[in-house]
């Protein structure tokens, strides 16, 4: 399966507009909690400014429908405000909205200066050849999504492999990410567990 593209530093490409048109996808609405949550988070704004909840009101389509379609966002820019072309701005922007469908696990390996010079193009190859994919796919049993993200901040304790945008796993080498591969196609998200602030050591 296919993502969106990872285009190498330095090349034209890279500088120019990463934007991806949106998938129709079937047509969205929020499940009665989402809608909830969602009016329960707008509460926190002044009304004139529900607008700016657009970021939990995506992350709440994600963790409804997996990845963000083109019928969500305008669902989205409907129930908060904004026009369909200011929530997709929105998606193409953050890279922890989904424009595809995903597996139940997305690797995203920070490819920032400090991850790349302590080995997280090793990493990325190990989880490559784990998988049987490339950046950018979703590997045949379509359990895990690889990706690539810029830097989280965690330099000192490069390479960083992200899980699901939430956990954290630093200093990674290629043995200890098979390790975390095969842990967690065997315990799923136990294989997660004592990570609080979600970081993994
Ligand atoms: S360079 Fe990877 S976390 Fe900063």
């Amino acid at each position: 399966m296919s993502f969106h593209a990872v285009v190498p530093y330095g090349t034209p490409e890279h500088h120019r507009s990463q934007r991806a048109v949106l998938d129709e996808g079937t047509p969205f609405a929020y499940t009665p909690e989402n809608r909830a949550k969602l009016e329960e988070i707008c509460r926190r704004y002044p009304p004139e400014q529900r607008r700016s909840a657009v970021l939990a009101a995506l992350y709440l389509v994600q963790e409804q429908q997996g990845y963000i379609t083109a019928g969500a966002a305008r669902h989205v820019a409907e129930v908060i405000g904004l026009t369909a072309a200011e929530v997709d701005d929105v998606v193409s922007y953050y890279v922890m909205f989904f424009r595809q469908p995903t597996g139940k696990y997305v690797l995203q390996v920070c490819r920032t200066l400090s991850c790349a010079l302590n080995g997280a193009e090793r990493v990325v190859d190990a989880i490559q050849d784990t998988l049987g994919i490339k950046v950018g796919e979703t590997d045949p049993s379509g359990m895990f999504t690889l990706l690539e993200f810029e830097c989280l901040g965690a330099c000192d304790r490069a390479p960083v492999v992200m899980v699901n945008n939430e956990h954290w796993h630093e200093r990674q080498t290629p043995e200890t990410v098979t390790q975390l591969i095969d842990g967690l196609r065997a315990k799923g998200l136990a294989a997660l567990t004592g990570c609080h602030l979600k970081v993994e050591k």
